[in-house]
């Protein structure tokens, strides 16, 4: 197969860690072009040793509209998503977005609209722990039926910080969205309905922030999801999810480090930030974009996935700011496109 021609827009920490990926881990692809809502910092960063030989344009319809240029990656800050990947679906380009989609549900229907006008899916959407192994070895054990039916799970996503700027609804869009997802994916069903709980904050959360919260989701067939969302927990980047079944129960396996044993007890290793946690789990989605863009076919996440996690994050933010109402989701009808 033919190695693919990839623009990359937006080239912040996440765009530039894609990049980086294509051009030294993965196979069949190439990064011909940037660009970034910034055009001044694609420049800088194209200027970068680790990306020379990479072309800079103005924004993602100029990346589409070049002859080389296959696929997009979009990495882009949130609110620069839904132009870009509009630009890609119409000019044919073959997109893969970061999440979220775009971060509102309304966002992302226009989108699921210009896909379904086209009649191909085009849209791979960046919930990568669709891709980790432990996660993935959770949902065949799951789905197995060994375990009997699965009544509730716990997951916890706990950040040792977040950026200056960060908001409080980003908890839920930037934080629990990964949860969102894993649910829906796991249990093979939609969330019907949320509600955020509050509890003590902690003194580590800037002022206006309540964190953390705990996020309860139930799906259509009444399993119950409670999400703990932490976003200053500070002392690492720590992830789990065990799932209750009729006959048994099922934890997340965390990526092994070495177990260490001396004066100060028995010990291992907790990753420091989600780019470590889920490097192999990146990478495994990007290929899989790359050999899906070169085979003319469409795998993972697509934008109905996209849209579907952010109409629950948007009854979720409903939820937060009345304090802790039930909130119900109604997706509407999923267009065949996505069935
Ligand atoms: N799948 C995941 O686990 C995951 C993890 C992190 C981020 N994301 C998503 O990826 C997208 C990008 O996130 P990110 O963490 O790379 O954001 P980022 O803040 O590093 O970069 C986003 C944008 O900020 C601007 N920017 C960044 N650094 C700059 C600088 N030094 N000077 C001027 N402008 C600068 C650029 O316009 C850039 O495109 C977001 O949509 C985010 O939600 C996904």
């Amino acid at each position: 197969m033919e190695e693919i021609g990839v623009g990359v827009y937006g080239v912040g920490r996440m765009g530039l860690a894609h990049v980086q990926r294509i051009r030294e881990r993965l196979r069949g692809a190439r990064v011909v072009a940037v660009a970034d809502p910034d055009p001044d910092f694609a420049r800088a960063v194209a200027a970068r040793p680790e990306v020379t030989g990479v072309l800079v344009e103005e924004d993602a319809a100029a990346l589409c509209a070049r002859p080389d240029v296959d696929g997009i990656l979009v990495a882009a800050w949130d609110d620069a998503h839904e132009q870009a990947v509009l630009a890609g679906i119409r000019a044919g380009t073959r997109v893969f977005c970061e999440k979220p989609l775009t971060p509102t549900a309304a966002g992302c229907r226009r989108v699921i609209e210009a896909e379904v006008a086209t009649g191909r899916r085009s849209v791979q959407v960046g919930f990568m722990r669709r891709f980790d192994r432990g996660y993935r070895d959770l949902r065949g054990l799951v789905s197995s039926g060994d375990l009997g039916s699965p009544l509730l799970a716990y997951c916890a996503h706990r950040n040792p910080s977040q950026p200056d700027g960060f908001e409080a609804h980003q908890i839920v869009s930037q934080v629990a969205v990964h949860e969102i997802d894993i649910t829906r994916w796991l249990f093979g069903e939609e969330i019907v309905r949320v509600r955020v709980d509050e509890s003590r904050r902690s003194s580590r959360s800037p002022e206006g922030l309540i964190d953390p919260l705990t996020i309860v989701l139930w799906t259509a067939s009444g399993i119950r999801v409670n999400v703990e969302a932490v976003c200053f927990a500070g002392y690492g980047y720590d992830i789990r999810c065990e799932v209750l079944c009729e006959d048994g129960s099922a934890a997340l396996a965390a990526p092994s480090f070495p177990a260490v044993r001396d004066r100060g007890g028995a010990r291992t290793r907790i990753e420091d930030n989600w780019i470590h946690r889920f490097e192999d789990a990146y990478d495994t989605e990007i290929q899989s974009w790359i050999d899906s863009v070169g085979a003319g076919t469409s795998v993972g996440p697509n934008s109905w996935d996209g849209y579907a996690a952010q109409a629950v994050c948007d009854a979720a933010i409903a939820s937060m700011d009345s304090h802790g109402d039930v909130v119900p989701v109604d997706l509407g009808p999923r267009p065949d496109l996505f069935s």
